[in-house]
């Protein structure tokens, strides 16, 4: 479903002992027509706060399938109508999803479509529209995270400092993996996150985004993008 992302986050595989190991790219960035046809109406500054709500909760769902493809699952059988089948089902303990406050509320509904049983953590960051620093005003997560999957919803990953610190907390309470989902990204971002943590960290960190944009501007927006995703979602209050 999802294709190339940029150049630099590439999956590769390495031959260990005979044994194929991938190693996953960092950052994947959606390349499918449906993808791409909600973010162009996504990002269309006519689109009204309703249609821009559904767009969203679209799109994070089809970004989710990809997201969740290393999750982690444990072997079952299943009796059919016909004869036994061998299946799997989602691992315990359950995957943990943490929408960012507050823009990432508007991206739960479609995380738990896919995820149902998924736990909820929340982080909240407010972001100094003068040093585009972001500073933790809200915090609610489990103590330990040891062996759990973490799935973190943000609309923009712009200059990743947010992402940065929240995925930082979430990999000292024992996360096994993380993985970040957003609607756009811009390469400041993307290119922080990958030096905060290598491909070959032993926890993988991943970002899963509809779309990799130009640059940020001098306002720490994301160029093209589609503006303020927490106003665009939520009214500017
Ligand atoms: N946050 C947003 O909502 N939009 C941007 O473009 C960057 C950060």
């Amino acid at each position: 479903m999802f294709g190339a992302a940029l150049a630099g986050f590439m999956s590769w595989l390495s031959e260990a002992g005979g044994s194929a190991t991938l190693r996953v790219m960092q950052t994947l960035v959606a390349d499918h027509p449906l993808v791409a046809h909600k973010l162009t109406a996504l990002r269309d500054a006519g689109t009204e706060t309703p249609t821009f709500r559904r767009l969203a909760d679209e799109l994070v769902t089809l970004l989710a399938y990809e997201a969740t493809r290393y999750i982690k699952v444990e072997p079952v059988s299943v009796t059919t109508p016909v004869a036994v089948a061998a299946g799997v089902k989602l691992a315990r303990p359950n995957p943990l999803v943490v929408p960012v406050l507050r823009a990432g509320i508007g991206m739960l509904d479609g995380m738990a479509r896919l995820l149902p049983n998924a736990d909820v953590g929340f982080v909240g960051l407010a972001r100094n529209e003068e040093t585009l620093v972001a500073s933790v005003y809200a915090e609610r997560l489990p103590a330990g995270l040891t062996g759990r999957d973490v799935f973190v919803l943000d609309p923009m990953l712009a200059t990743g400092g947010t992402l940065e610190t929240v995925i930082a907390m979430l990999v000292s309470r024992g996360a096994a993996a993380v993985t970040a989902i957003c609607l756009l990204a811009a390469p400041e971002g993307a290119a922080r996150l990958e030096a905060a943590f290598p491909a070959d960290d032993p926890v993988p960190v991943r970002v899963v985004t509809a779309g990799m944009d130009q640059r940020l501007n001098e306002r720490g927006y994301i160029v093209p993008g589609l503006g303020d995703a927490g106003d665009r979602l939520f009214g500017d209050i």
